[in-house]
């Protein structure tokens, strides 16, 4: 169990080291966001040190992404246009993988301007954009909520993955 897992101090998602690079350019306004929300590499090391629990439960967050789009059939069918539910399962899985590596350098900004253009070209709302992104946070922070017991070491969680969410 997770539970008992992140409760002991062995287990700590902050006593134990995980693994960090925050690699930012200098000097731009990547380096200012990333000021401005205090993101730190600490942030960064939390959240690989929960990527175990959050792959664990991929599929779930996945389906409910989904489901929760469903609401709104102006998305549905810009999915069904432009692309399949299963495709988009299979980067959506991906792509929430790699926010836990652990990791924000140059690719991940060159992937997120990559995402953020295609969403503007298949001609995705940013309100349903950011609709579905906080679904995604919920169901992250539930996720916490369910495997970390620890008060404190759940609000560092939350606070990594909002942070790292904002970049
Ligand atoms: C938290 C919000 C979202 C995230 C993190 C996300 C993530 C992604 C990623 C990682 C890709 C693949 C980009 C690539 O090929 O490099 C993508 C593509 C796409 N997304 Fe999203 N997405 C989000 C919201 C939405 C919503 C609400 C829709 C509803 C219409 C949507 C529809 C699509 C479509 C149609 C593509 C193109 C896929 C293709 O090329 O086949 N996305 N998204």
């Amino acid at each position: 169990m997770f539970l008992k897992r992140f409760n002991s101090q062995k287990e700590s998602i902050v006593n134990i080291a995980g693994n960090a690079k925050l690699d930012i350019p200098r000097g731009t306004e990547i380096e200012n966001q990333v000021q401005m929300i205090g993101l730190t590499k600490e942030d960064l090391r939390i959240m690989n040190r929960l990527q175990p629990i959050v792959i664990e439960k991929i599929d779930d967050i996945v389906s409910e992404f989904y489901k929760n789009l469903e609401n709104e059939p102006s998305l549905l069918t810009i999915i069904h246009d432009k692309s399949s539910i299963d495709r988009l399962r299979k980067t959506l899985k991906k792509h929430i993988s790699e926010m836990f590596d652990g990791v924000i350098d140059q690719t991940y900004f060159e992937k997120r301007i990559r995402i953020a253009q295609i969403h503007v070209k298949i001609g995705l709302k940013t309100k349903w954009y950011m609709c579905a992104f906080q679904d995604l946070l919920l169901s992250l922070t539930t996720i916490i909520e369910e495997h970390i017991e620890d008060r404190v070491e759940a609000f560092l969680a939350v606070k990594a993955v909002t942070n790292a969410g904002s970049v």
